[in-house]
């Protein structure tokens, strides 16, 4: 069993991440795993924190000679705006920000001061959660799986890919600052976040997570909490601000006839069956079919925003506003790269409970001779 815990909050001195269950012999460099880092602080749209964090993972157990030894992994990353709060002493927090954990969390956890829950609910999380996928990503890669994203819309600008295949897609996405492979709609979601920011709001956006070289059989019909499309619907709505997940193109088919959306099969030269299309986003009864994965998450815009919204003061109980507090404007781009770890992550559990191995060496034979 591959499993993950994290800890850390937004100002504290660090984040940490603790990985079990890999398989001996693993390659793997501090640079794996930062260039992740890189990727998710990256993207036009982001606030002020990401000039001052320079994301780099320490990796301080669990290797030897740059390879996994079967211990657990222990990873860290120091928050260096931590020195920038520690000795401040701020009144506590009492007004709450819709759209974020804060009333929810004081109230479950008897909490006076909203703040103690914003710093674990903050994003900044996901940096741990991108070094985990990191990893994920290096073992699948001994397995010729890739996982990776574009961005399909920002607010209400969306990309035009007719025409463009997906590794097209992806290629292009790699090359622009908001992950769109469309050039005219990467201008137009520039402006956009522009123009949010100029108008004290903030945007959401839909972004597409894509895997591919994939073996068939990950994941499974018999059981509900085997089947691998809830498990990554799971895995990407835990990600803050994902509110919705479709596997391919769920939503239009829906309203299609049945002959229009199920991935017929045909013969190839050798008789093994093919498909044409890709309907299905790569998975059909909880499995994955051999087609590439595709995913996508829609992100409800940022919760802070400039421009106020009503809130109660919770220690007088007067309606009030709220107060901003430095952030994002558009997370998109860099909610991809979450996505991303997040779905490596699935993929390399139900990749180890299909084929095992305790070396990566037998991880590789298994699914080299099962391809
Ligand atoms: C990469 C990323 C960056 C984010 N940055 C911010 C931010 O700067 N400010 C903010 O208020 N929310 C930000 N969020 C969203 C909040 O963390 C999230 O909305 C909040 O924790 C409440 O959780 P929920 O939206 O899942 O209900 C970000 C989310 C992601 C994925």
């Amino acid at each position: 069993m591959l499993r993950f815990l994290t800890a850390g909050e937004s100002h504290g001195p660090c984040l940490t991440a603790i990985v079990e269950g890999l398989p001996a012999g693993l390659p793997l460099e501090p640079g794996d795993v930062d260039a992740e880092l890189a990727r998710r602080q990256a993207g036009y749209g982001r606030g002020d924190r990401q000039k001052i964090e320079r994301d780099a993972v320490r990796l301080l157990a669990g290797l030897h000679a740059g390879h996994t030894i079967g211990a657990p992994l222990a990873m860290l990353i120091a928050n260096r705006d931590y020195e920038n709060w520690r000795e401040r002493v701020e009144p506590a927090w009492t007004r709450p920000r819709p759209g974020h954990a804060e009333l929810a969390g004081a109230t479950k956890y008897g909490l006076d001061d909203l703040r103690l829950v914003a710093e674990r609910a903050s994003a900044r999380t996901t940096a741990a959660q991108v070094a985990v996928g990191a990893v994920a990503k290096v073992l699948l890669r001994e397995v010729g799986v890739r996982v990776s994203s574009y961005v399909q819309s920002i607010g209400d600008v969306t990309a035009d890919v007719a025409g463009l295949d997906l590794r097209e897609r992806l290629r292009r996405a790699a090359d622009s600052d908001v992950s769109c492979p469309d050039p005219a709609a990467a201008a137009a979601m520039r402006q956009a976040i522009d123009a949010a920011r100029e108008a004290g709001e903030s945007l959401g956006g839909i972004i597409v997570l894509v895997a591919l070289g994939l073996p068939v059989g990950l994941g499974s019909h018999a059981h509900w909490d085997r089947r691998l499309d809830g498990r990554l619907a799971q895995a990407v709505m835990g990600i803050q601000a994902i509110k919705g997940v479709e596997v391919g193109p769920a939503f239009e088919n829906a309203t299609l006839p049945g002959t229009r959306v199920h991935d017929a099969l045909y013969p190839d030269a050798g008789g093994r069956p093919a498909r044409r299309t890709n309907r299905a986003g790569g998975l059909e009864g909880g499995m994955t079919n051999g087609e590439p994965l595709v995913l996508r998450a829609a992100m409800k815009p940022i919760p802070t925003t400039v421009s106020p919204l009503p809130t109660v003061d919770l220690a007088t109980g007067e309606a009030t506003e709220t107060q901003y507090q430095r952030s994002d404007v558009c997370a998109v781009p860099a909610a991809a790269i979450v996505g991303e770890a997040m779905v490596a992550w699935v993929l390399a559990q139900a990749l180890l409970e299909r084929y095992g191995g305790d070396t990566l060496d037998d991880l590789v034979r298994r699914v080299e001779g099962d391809r």
